[in-house]
């Protein structure tokens, strides 16, 4: 079929050149977000006397048949269009006719796609809220059951303090939290509609902005067309945010993948999350959160991508922006299913708390607490710091605990050491005495999930 541009050219495209330029393959999947578009320009344009009132309401109810039949398989979206909106506007024409070939006046295709696109990405970005909401659930549930689970706390992934498993997860929360902020935020600075704009000067046609903006829920329209078409920071940002989601969820992957080892072995995967080896028969693999651990990389490179398309690209379009699609569309499926994938698997995890307690139980980790302790009964913390520092490497080398050593022992080090420094220094007492804000106590990690709770009850709303 001739193309709906080929009036200029006296030759065909040619095959491969016609396939490497097309877009269909991929911006099909915005087929809702373009009929609804287009619905609300065909509105527009009988509202403002642009065609006539019949043919808007001819061009709208074709449009809705179009969307309705797409919808239920009736249309097949035909993968030799140039694009979706060459699609829609080919079966509109071959449907009504003439009164068909109405609907592409005052817009182009560089609006037109810059729309869809704010409108595909407005649907996405709520649907991965909604799976950020689903893992933080999954997050709060597990830690709701372990506010009393104590575990060692880490850094340099050394045994440093001890902590909470609750208090561990909700860092996780508060991160996910900023996560969700952060997609509010891009989702406000996209919120205004591009259509209007035309290819980039704007239009000689009375044409009404606003009304086709708020029409399609924008909170206003994008005020220097040229900047309309051309812009994409709106994929940055939310490619750049949906990289940090990775980033946290790698994290948090590579944890799980730690603790399910036997040398931690601090949860354990429920089977319906793991796989098993080929060869060896024993092995339990954590596979999910080493491929969402993967994935991480690829939504980078997504972003990277864009970035590199649109560097040095003058104004206003140019067909580079094509390439858009592939990396936006690569980042929200990839994000999507990775957050799909995370939550249940956490929901199903197994915490051995035993394990947990018994890591806690070896590595010092009361260390601060005994320096604490002197500080207390009158020492300078600097002092006390090197008094423990020595009194941990007698224990090292005689293979046993602070907890094991005899008050006699300690009275060697400093007469300020009395019976009441084992309450002082026991797992439970070190946990419950982190009373400040934010920290590990029992107290601060309820608020912490009351507070998660409450982000959660809001966004439900
Ligand atoms: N498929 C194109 C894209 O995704 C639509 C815009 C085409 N505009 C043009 N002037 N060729 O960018």
């Amino acid at each position: 079929m001739d193309k709906m541009w080929a009036g200029r050219f006296s030759k065909q495209l040619d095959k491969f050149a016609d396939d490497f330029n097309s877009s269909i393959k991929f911006d099909s999947r915005m087929y809702r977000q373009d009929i609804t578009g287009s619905m609300a320009h065909a509105a527009m344009l009988g509202a403002q006397g642009i065609i006539s009132k019949q043919d808007s309401e001819t061009i709208i109810d074709a449009l809705e048949d179009i969307l309705i039949d797409i919808e239920s398989g009736a249309l097949a979206i035909d993968m030799n269009a140039e694009d979706i909106h060459m699609f829609v506007e080919q079966v509109l024409t071959e449907r009504i006719g003439d009164t068909g070939k109405r609907l592409h006046t005052a817009r182009s295709r560089n609006d037109q796609v810059a729309l869809d696109l704010r409108l595909y990405m407005r649907d996405e970005a709520a649907e991965v809220q909604r799976l950020i909401c689903s893992l933080m659930s999954a997050i709060v549930a597990q830690a709701e059951k372990h506010v009393d689970t104590v575990m060692p706390g880490y850094t340099h992934l050394q045994r440093a303090q001890p902590i909470t498993f609750a208090h561990h997860l909700m860092a996780y929360a508060m991160m996910l939290e900023r996560d969700l902020m952060r997609i509010d935020d891009a989702v406000r600075r996209m919120n205004c509609s591009p259509l209007g704009s035309c290819a980039l000067a704007g239009t000689t046609y009375n044409t009404d902005r606003m009304m086709v903006a708020e029409k399609l829920g924008f909170d206003g329209i994008s005020l220097n067309s040229i900047d309309g078409v051309s812009d994409r920071d709106f994929c940055i940002e939310l490619m750049s945010d949906f990289a940090t989601v990775m980033m946290h969820l790698s994290r948090l992957a590579e944890e799980i993948i730690l603790w399910s080892s036997w040398e931690f072995r601090f949860v354990e995967l429920d089977d319906s999350f793991t796989t098993g080896s080929s060869i060896m028969p024993q092995k339990k693999n954590s596979d999910m959160a080493e491929l969402v651990r993967g994935k991480t990389g690829r939504v980078y490179g997504d972003l990277m991508a864009l970035l590199t398309t649109l560097k040095g690209l003058p104004l206003a379009y140019n067909k580079d922006m094509q390439e858009d699609k592939e990396a936006i569309f690569d980042s929200v499926d990839t994000v999507k299913n990775c957050l799909t994938v995370f939550a249940p698997m956490i929901a199903t995890m197994t915490v051995r708390e035993d394990n947990m307690l018994a890591a806690a139980q070896r590595g010092f980790i009361n260390a601060t607490d005994l320096a604490d302790y002197m500080v207390r009964k009158g020492m300078p913390f600097r002092s006390a710091y090197k008094t423990v520092g020595q009194i941990v490497g007698k224990c090292v080398a005689d293979g046993r605990t602070l907890e094991q050593l005899g008050i006699d022992e300690y009275k060697q080090f400093s007469d300020v050491f009395e019976d009441d420094l084992y309450d002082d220094i026991s797992l439970a007492s070190c946990v419950a005495k982190r009373i400040s804000a934010g920290g590990t106590g029992r107290e601060s990690v309820l608020c912490q999930i009351e507070h998660i709770k409450g982000v959660l009850d809001a966004r439900a709303e």
